[in-house]
């Protein structure tokens, strides 16, 4: 069964959706069958993969309030191990149309639920808020990776986001776990950068990643060539960090087996 992953954070420019492209690459490049869902209606996880607004045979909308099967809304990206469901702006009203159904936080696991033995990891992007759209993720996902841009105000917010996570614990979804912070848009030459990741490796420990984002011009450029990072410029520190990043998922999911001989 595939393991499910949302990366959220309410606040907008902190790094989620560079990060759902590029973890998700990262994974495929490893040749692990990998799915991004497109949860934000700005739709920029499918456009930063090269897709197409006019070519596209269906969005995440149509799984959530459409009744069609999420499987007829999976396209391919360039690469062999990665596919996408992605989203556009109509997504915006479904948060309010959402609000009148039945099973309305239910919505993204049971569209989904049938395409998790699929794939080895669903990567999910959450839209810049705590609504409902961000509720499906949360009550889909198996853990949550919370991005914190190394800056000034890092942490304002994220009592917010830990809250909602507890709440979902206790009720949607119990077994939600924490899957990591990742430190983004770190800039070796700001002081304040230093600072941040002291104090968020001090007061969360070994919940951070070891991988550290950099402040890379590479990572902002290759969305508008519908690129991520591995194919735009793989020599990149952006690059580096997000190879990184993918290999310490995969070491957590997969110990080293131990060395046997084959008899
Ligand atoms: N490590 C980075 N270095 C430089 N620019 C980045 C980096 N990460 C993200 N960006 C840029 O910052 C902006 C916000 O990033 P994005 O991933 O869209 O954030 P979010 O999805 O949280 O709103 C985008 O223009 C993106 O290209
Ligand atoms: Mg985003």
């Amino acid at each position: 069964m595939g393991r499910i992953i949302c990366i959220s954070n309410q606040k907008g420019g902190v790094g989620k959706t560079t990060t759902a492209i590029n973890l998700a690459a990262s994974l495929a490049s490893a040749e692990r069958r990998t799915l991004l869902v497109d949860m934000d209606p700005q739709g920029n996880a499918g456009s930063g993969l090269g897709l197409k607004r006019e070519n596209l045979t269906g969005t995440v909308y149509d799984a959530l309030l459409g009744g069609r099967p999420a499987s007829e809304l999976v396209h391919p990206t360039e690469l062999r191990f990665l596919q996408v469901i992605p989203a556009t702006p109509d997504l915006t009203g479904a948060e309010v149309e959402l609000v009148n159904q039945e099973r309305r936080e239910f919505r993204l696991r049971e569209a989904l639920l049938p395409l998790k033995d699929k794939y080895d990891y669903i990567i999910i992007d959450c839209p810049p808020s705590l609504g409902l759209l961000t509720l499906n993720a949360l009550v889909t996902a198996d853990s949550v990776l919370i991005p914190l841009q190394c800056e000034y105000y890092a942490l304002e917010g994220l009592s917010q986001l830990t809250h909602t996570i507890d709440l979902v614990k206790q009720g949607l979804n119990p077994s939600l776990k924490m899957e990591g912070i990742l430190l983004t848009m770190f800039d070796a030459r700001a002081n304040i950068a230093h600072q941040v990741v002291d104090e968020v490796r001090g007061y969360f420990k070994d919940q951070v990643f070891q991988a550290v984002v950099p402040r890379n011009v590479r990572l902002s450029e290759c969305p508008s060539f519908g690129k991520p990072i591995i194919l735009y410029d793989i020599k990149s520190k952006g690059c580096e960090s997000y190879l990184a990043l993918g290999r310490e998922l995969m070491r957590r999911d997969s110990p080293k087996p131990s060395k046997r001989r084959v008899a």
